[in-house]
Order: C-alpha cells, then structure tokens, then sequence
C-alpha cells in the first residue's frame, strides 16, 4: 500500500480578487489548496496545522470512512474542532473509489477558501474503464466573498434572514476576465492540444448555489460521478449541486483556438434575484495558429438559471458503469422530508435581526427537526464513550404529521422543533430514505449529502411522492451510485445504502446556508461482530472540546 504524506498550514493570506485584498483563509496559503492525487487502495496522512485564528477541521468529502470514521472531520460529529494552535492528522484509505473526490473545511463557512481537488486514478495495475485521456485538469467551481465568511453566516444565523450572496463565482479560485474589475490575466488556462483528449474533473465547491458548467464549442463526455463510473453520455451543459463532482472528457476537434468554459448559476432562493454573472476560464490550444490574446473567445450557451426542465433531463441519464448492488430487501425504511421552515424571533432581538416573515427567522429542517450541533463533545465520542445528554435517539423515521408536502401548506407546519436528534441503524441493514421536498416558506433545489456511504439513487420525480406508483419507476438494475444527490424542487429522490460502516454520519443539506439553519440529521450505525466490523479506535491527538 503507498502511503502519501501531507501537511495541510491553515493561515490567514492576503489575497486579491476584484480589486480587493481580503485576508483569505487559506490551507498553505492557496485558493483553492492542494490537489491530493492517490491511486484507489492507497492511504493519506495529512497532518493540519492550524496557524489561523479560527476553529477549523478537514473533510474528505466523500471519502467512505471505512472504519476511520474518526478522520471524518464535520465539526462536533466526529470530532471537536482544531483550535487555533492545534495540530490533528487525518489517516485514511481510498477503498473501492475511482474519480474525483475533493476536500474542504467543515466548520463554520471556512470552506468558502478552504478546499481542494482529491483525484483517484485507478487502483495500481489497473486503467480507467475508457481510453486513458492525454491530460486531466481539475476544475473548481466556487464562490467568492470580499467579506469574512465567519461573518456572513454570523448573519445569515441571527437574522434568519436570506444571508448575502457571494460577490463573484469562481474557476480554480478566480472570477476569470467578464468580471468588472477581474484582472485581464486572472482567467485560468486550461491547455488543449489538436487531436488529444482532455480528462475535466469538475467539482462543486460553491458554498450555496447549484451550478451549470460548459465550454464552448466542445461536447463533454460524462464518464464519472463523486468517484464512482457512469456509462458514458454527452453533453453540452451540465448541472451539480455544491458537493457533487462529475468527470467529463473533452476532444481538441475545433479549430486551433481560445474557447471560454463557463458556470453560470441554477435556481436557489437564496439567489432569487440572482445577477447573469458568470465566471470563465480558458480553453487554449496549443497551436501556432493560435489568435492574439486580445480575440475574444466564444462563450457556450448557458440555460437560464430557472431552466429547471434541462437539468431533469440532465440527471435522469446517469448509469452506473459497474454492477450494482442494489439492496432488494429494505430494513430501515425512512421518510425524511427536507425543507425550510421559520423560527420565532427572541424578544430581545432588534427588529433587524429577524428578517423572515412577520418578524420570524428562518430556519430549516428534516422531519421537522432542525439540527443542533452539540458544543461539548463530538457525537462519535459521545457514542462511543457512552456520554449521556449529547443526543437523544428519536429522530423519526417519517415526519410527525402527513401533509400535502408541495401543496399549499398550513402555517402550523412551519416551525419545526430543535433537537440533537439521531437515528440508530444496525450493522449491515438495508436502508431506503424516500427524501421529500417540501413548499414550506419556499420549494428549493435541495442537494443531500450523507457522509461514510455511497448510496444508489433509484428514483426522482416531482410532487409528492406516492408509494403506489412510484415504486415502479425504481431502477434496480444500474442506478447511479454518489454521496450527493438533488431533491429537485418541490419533488422527491430515493436512495439506498447497506450501513456496513459503522461510525456516526451526518447527512445534510451542502448549501452551507441551509446547513447553519439545521438543514441535517446523524445516522448512528452499531458495530457490528468482530474486529472488521467495528470502528478503529480513535486516534491518540484527536482534538477535544475541553
Ligand atoms: Cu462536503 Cu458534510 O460535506
């Protein structure tokens, strides 16, 4: 097994976007930091160092865990968060992924700077599934902030109110050349050569808002998803929802040239009154022939931010590559509906501070349950130690009242409970989670991301989802297999999971807005009999909350 070593120095860097120096935190003082690159079976030891004056940890977003549950990283889930001066290092093993994984700080809205690509070729002596592509380049897909990010969710939480949307959107860390003020140079390059093939692991990393991405003038063959194979299929655009990764291959078959690639925003209602930005970079061929640097390059053709219809169409055609292994018998069976929700404001608050409808915030929830964090032990060290008051274990499995969920709905149902609510599973039970959207407040494209698990997607549709006649739609045979999937706007999404992991895993909403707001649920899953079935013990400088 190869070992890769890392170290990971959070600081505060000085860094220029849009005529502005923020001081950005930064891992070793990029954005977007390191690209990690390990062939699957091989194991990472990343050491981090926290040097900035914010609490911080690291997640391997979609990473399984596999027993290492400890090295997870969402903060006060499976571990108290590095403070300021601390060191903690994450061990773990790439077991059975391939593709584009990433990482990104788990605390807070730290992950705003602090992110990077984790790319996993196949496993030694192994190829890819298609012909081996002459380059592979990451493409990062974020969002940039003139102000803190700590501040902004300190915003978006006491007010409740919809928080400050981002002042630019990004491409491997810059806005690229359209903005107002972007640096003519500051666009990244992305080089093609005539008659090769180019390997674009596009990630998601944008804070709150789901993302349409795509190059002018060239098909993109989606080959992969969240590390896992699809049956290959082409596209002109494509949508992800912050979390999610998808592998597409390009051809240099135009002519030698300079083409934008681009991503434009997908509805959220954060972003209602979005602005038409859109943030680029450039495909260059390396070519004589290439124009001079001031040609202007076309840009693709981006669907409308509300073009809901193309981005169905989009996600309805992945396949898993590989056969899968869909759970046929289901022992856990859970309804979980995901949506906003409001909160009565203190009576101490200023009027300000409360800006949902008549003087309420807002707030977000599953099952009617919206997530609290705990603050003086991690939930894994809680579950494991046998620590009482932390969580209680009544998360429910389908919500308190049935309701017409994308009706018009009753203002009864809009203020959900506060509670550190979990879910026991047993080792190795089948899992279905019918996820729900509901219209309370607002209907939203909501992406669900369930940490240590990989889980099938055999379904989607829109309305309320229906037992009867939904079942029938189930793909048992080759659905897609990810960590992060959309519950399309007043609709529902079906997945299922065997718990063979055990460990305490978060699932949540990856708009980190939606997340602050409680937008989450913990599964708590047993050990199971014997050394291989159980979680390793933690490690020895695994940061504590006292
Ligand atoms: Cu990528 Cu819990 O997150």
């Amino acid at each position: 097994v190869k070992v890769h070593y890392h170290d990971f120095v959070i600081q505060e860097t000085p860094m220029k976007r849009l005529c502005k120096t923020v001081n950005a935190i930064t891992v070793n003082g990029q954005v977007p930091g390191p690209t990690l690159e390990v062939n699957n079976g091989d194991t990472l030891v990343v050491k981090v160092t926290n040097r900035a004056h914010y609490n911080i940890t690291i997640h391997w977003h979609g990473v399984r865990q596999i027993r290492t549950g400890w090295a997870d990283g969402p903060e006060f889930v499976t571990q108290c968060p590095i403070r300021p001066g601390g060191t903690y290092t994450y061990r773990f093993t790439i077991q059975g992924q391939e593709g584009t994984l990433w990482w990104h700080a788990h605390s807070s809205w730290l992950r705003a700077t602090v992110y990077g690509a984790l790319i996993i070729y196949p496993k030694q002596g192994t190829s890819y599934p298609f012909q081996k592509p002459k380059r592979q380049t990451p493409i990062l897909l974020g969002e940039w902030w003139d102000a803190n990010p700590v501040d902004v969710v300190r915003e978006a939480t006491q007010t409740g109110g919809a928080p400050n949307v981002s002042d630019a959107y990004t491409i491997n860390g810059q806005p690229g050349d359209l903005y107002d003020c972007a640096a003519k140079d500051a666009a990244a390059i992305v080089p093609i050569a005539t008659g090769d093939t180019h390997l674009l692991r596009v990630i998601n990393a944008a804070l709150n808002q789901e993302l349409f991405f795509s190059v002018a003038n060239h098909a993109l063959t989606v080959v992969g998803a969240d590390a896992s194979y699809v049956k290959p299929f082409t596209a002109s655009v494509i949508m992800l929802g912050p979390g999610q990764t998808t592998d597409v291959i390009i051809s240099g078959d135009q002519a030698p040239s300079r083409y934008y690639m681009a991503a434009s925003p997908y509805q959220s209602a954060q972003n209602a009154a979005f602005d038409n930005t859109t943030t680029t970079a450039i495909l260059e061929y390396k070519a004589a022939a290439c124009p001079a640097k001031k040609f202007t390059p076309p840009l693709p053709l981006m669907p409308a931010f509300n073009d809901t219809n193309s981005v169905t169409a989009f996600t309805s055609r992945f396949r898993s590559l590989e056969k899968a292994r869909v759970p046929t018998e289901i022992d856990e069976d859970l309804f979980v509906t995901v949506g906003l929700g409001l909160d009565s404001c203190p009576p101490f608050y200023p009027p300000q501070m409360c800006q949902g409808p008549n003087g309420t915030r807002f707030t977000s929830s599953m099952n009617n349950v919206s997530f609290v964090l705990p603050s003086n032990f991690s939930l894994l060290q809680a579950h494991k130690q046998g620590i009482q008051g932390v969580f209680t274990t009544d998360f429910p499995a389908t919500p308190p009242v049935q309701f017409d969920y994308t009706g018009n709905v009753s203002q009864a149902l809009w203020q959900p409970v506060k509670g550190t609510k979990v879910y026991k599973l047993r080792f190795g039970s089948s899992v279905q989670v019918v996820l729900q959207g509901t219209s309370i407040v607002t209907g939203e494209n909501h992406p669900i991301h369930l940490h240590g698990y990989d889980f099938y997607i055999l379904a989607q549709g829109f309305g309320n989802f229906d037992p009867q006649t939904d079942t029938a739609k189930f793909n048992l045979v080759d659905p897609p297999l990810r960590n992060t999937v959309g519950v399309p706007v007043n609709g529902w999404s079906v997945i299922r999971f065997v718990a063979d992991n055990p460990g305490v895993w978060i699932m949540h909403c990856h708009l980190d807005v939606h997340i602050s707001w409680g937008l989450a649920m913990v599964f708590v899953v047993e050990n199971g009999i014997g050394e291989l079935e159980s979680i390793e013990p933690p490690p020895a400088d695994l940061p504590l909350c006292y």
